[in-house]
């Protein structure tokens, strides 16, 4: 029994994070078994690439090329130690994030060439692919305002991605737009301006046909 794979995508500050806890709290309401993964992250091994990725003191002179290879070692554990597992027991998993974000992050915001992106995706993912997307899109505008009050916040350890330039989250805005409409089938573009519960709404309108009766 092939399980269901569902991943979240956009630049911060699109209430991912609250979303996916939603529809799996929903999901498991109907008696699916929903397991919740976050990228970079999500195993031990590559919950400690996390911390080097995005808090880690040393990460300061960190190489584009370091970064595509450290979010791609943790992505790899994932999918053999957790993902396909979980898929070939039938389970609905879901992601907040995924290679997509590799290919606006590291490809379209660090600029490294596109095929050298996808092909180390290629390497880290094999045949594990999303069988649906949401793409939750806030204005450049929206992410930036929120990503400042967070910053400003300062209850938590700094954030290395948050610390880029707006130009930066602009290749990585237009990244996700090319991405969606080369694929427009997998990634489905939802308006994450609207309400919380608005936006759980059109998530769930795009994942019930998904599912199992
Ligand atoms: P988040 O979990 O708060 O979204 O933080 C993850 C950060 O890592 C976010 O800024 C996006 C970035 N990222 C990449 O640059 N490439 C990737 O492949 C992934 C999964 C995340």
């Amino acid at each position: 029994m092939a399980g269901l794979f569902i991943t979240f995508e956009g630049t911060e500050g699109g209430g991912k994070s609250t979303q996916v806890a939603l529809l799996a709290e929903r999901l498991r309401q109907l008696g699916h078994h929903a397991r919740v993964l976050r990228e970079p992250g999500g195993t031990p091994i590559g919950e400690e690439i996390r911390h080097l990725l995005k808090h880690h003191p040393a990460n300061e002179v960190m190489m584009p090329e370091a970064e595509l290879l450290l979010m791609n070692a943790s992505r790899a554990q994932l999918v053999l130690e957790v993902i396909r597992p979980a898929l070939a027991r039938g389970e609905i998993v879901l992601c907040d994030r995924f290679y997509d974000s590799t290919i606006a992050y590291q490809g379209y915001g660090r600029q490294l060439d596109l095929d050298l992106v996808k092909s180390v995706v290629h390497f880290a993912v094999g045949r594990t692919h999303p069988d649906l997307t949401l793409l939750l899109q806030v204005p450049v505008e929206v992410s930036e305002r929120r990503r400042a009050a967070r910053q400003a916040a300062t209850a938590g350890p700094r954030d290395r991605f948050e610390e880029a330039d707006s130009a930066f989250f602009r290749r990585v805005e237009h990244g996700f737009q090319q991405i969606a409409e080369a694929e427009p089938e997998r990634i489905r573009i939802v308006d994450a301006t609207q309400c919380i519960e608005a936006v759980h709404d059109d998530i769930w309108r795009l994942v019930s046909p998904h599912l199992m009766p």
